[in-house]
């Protein structure tokens, strides 16, 4: 792996990613990174590998959609390995307007297939970052496994579940030497603040309210990024060609019970919000979510047993280590959120 083609890399998972790599220092080539920059893309997250990495790091700013971009891109750079994170990520978003949901994680994802697959020879791997939302909806009790039914329900779960499949048939079709994984839901640094996690943490530091959807009681196996950057990592490097691994953290938690965490955390850091008792008290319910999913669980014993991947974090540590970094990087957060950014991006890279 000399020239590696990380999608995405300036999101949430994808810049966590390039930075365990580069720290790691067990990967010693060259990164492309690759990414649009929608809404959820801030390259300045990975500003200091920039300024660090000049001869290893390159960021391209290019949409996954364009045939011509993709296919600039693997020639220009010599790309023989591909992390494929790009894509439309937030479950509200695709109720909203499905169209992204289809055009970047469908046919973005065929693109990049087809520009690996003209490539080849040259290909050592199309690695294919994926979600245990494809498989729908747990009762209560059971697991996803790797030979799980898929049952997609939302759009996004939808379009990623049709992203698997083009990358599975790329591999049993032309022999495109593939790896998948579908992990749970993953926490941590760089989460754009839509996600239940940094929303609810960022909110309750402010004293605003706190919505939870419907009773509260969806389960949401959680899994620190760190931990997931390094089983993606593992089955790159040792992952069996044409196999897809599950990665979960083994923290299955109802909704409420990760914003009671993140409250009392916040009350124990910097005291009651103004005109409260406690932040649990902020705590709304609000209106459900069309088609809300009631529970996801992973069964990790396939990359457990196989390759000798276990998460490293609690939640209780995890969250902790979220905490200090949302509160320690006011400057992210308010680049996130502001307008002004979304124009220095527009002046810098026209998109
Ligand atoms: P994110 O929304 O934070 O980041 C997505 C990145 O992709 C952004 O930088 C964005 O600019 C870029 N992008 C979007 N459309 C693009 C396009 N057309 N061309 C090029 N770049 C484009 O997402 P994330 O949470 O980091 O998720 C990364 C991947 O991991 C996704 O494929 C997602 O389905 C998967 N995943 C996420 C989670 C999770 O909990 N966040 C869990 C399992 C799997
Ligand atoms: O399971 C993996 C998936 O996890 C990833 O594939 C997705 O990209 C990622 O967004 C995430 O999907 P969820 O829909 O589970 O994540 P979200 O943070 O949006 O919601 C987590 C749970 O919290 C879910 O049950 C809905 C609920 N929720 C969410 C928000 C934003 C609330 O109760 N209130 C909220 O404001």
């Amino acid at each position: 792996m000399k020239n590696l083609l990380v999608t995405g890399g300036c999101g949430f998972i994808g810049c966590n990613f390039i930075r365990y790599l580069f720290d790691a220092g067990n990967f010693t080539g060259r990164i492309i990174n690759f990414d649009a920059l929608t809404y959820a893309g801030n390259p300045l997250s990975l500003a200091d590998v920039a300024r660090r990495e000049p001869e290893r790091y390159v960021f391209v700013c290019g949409d996954i959609r364009d045939a011509a971009a993709v296919g600039n891109v693997f020639d220009e750079y010599d790309v023989d390995t591909v992390c494929h994170f790009a894509a439309e990520s937030h479950v509200d978003r695709s109720i909203v307007r499905p169209d992204d949901f289809v055009q970047t994680n469908i046919v973005g994802t065929y693109q990049l297939l087809q520009a690996a697959r003209e490539r080849q020879s040259h290909i050592e791997l199309f690695h294919h970052v994926s979600t245990d939302e494809v498989f729908g909806s747990l009762g209560a009790d059971g697991f996803f496994t790797e030979t799980t039914p898929y049952q997609p329900n939302s759009p996004y779960s939808a379009s990623k579940a049709a992203s698997d499949h083009l990358v599975r048939a790329f591999h049993h079709t032309y022999g495109l030497p593939v790896t998948v994984t579908n992990c749970s839901n993953n926490y941590g640094p760089c989460q754009f603040p839509e996600k239940l996690i940094p929303l609810i943490l960022l909110n309750a530091r402010e004293g605003k309210d706190l919505p939870v959807y419907g009773d509260g009681m969806n389960v949401r196996d959680w899994l620190y990024v760190g931990d997931h950057c390094e089983a993606i990592w593992r089955v790159m490097q040792k992952g069996r060609r044409g196999e897809t691994y599950n990665v979960g953290g083994n923290n299955e938690l109802p909704n409420l019970t990760v914003v009671h965490a993140i409250c009392d955390e916040l009350d124990r850091r910097l005291g009651p919000p103004p005109g409260h008792g406690t932040r649990r008290e902020l705590i709304r319910f609000v209106k459900d979510r069309p088609g809300h999913d009631r529970r996801y669980a992973i069964d990790i014993a396939k990359i457990r047993g196989e390759l000798g991947w276990t998460p490293r974090e609690s939640f209780a540590t995890g969250l902790a280590r979220t905490i200090a970094w949302y509160l320690d990087n006011d400057a992210w957060v308010a680049q996130v959120r502001s307008g002004a950014y979304r124009d220095w991006i527009q002046a810098h890279y026209g998109v």
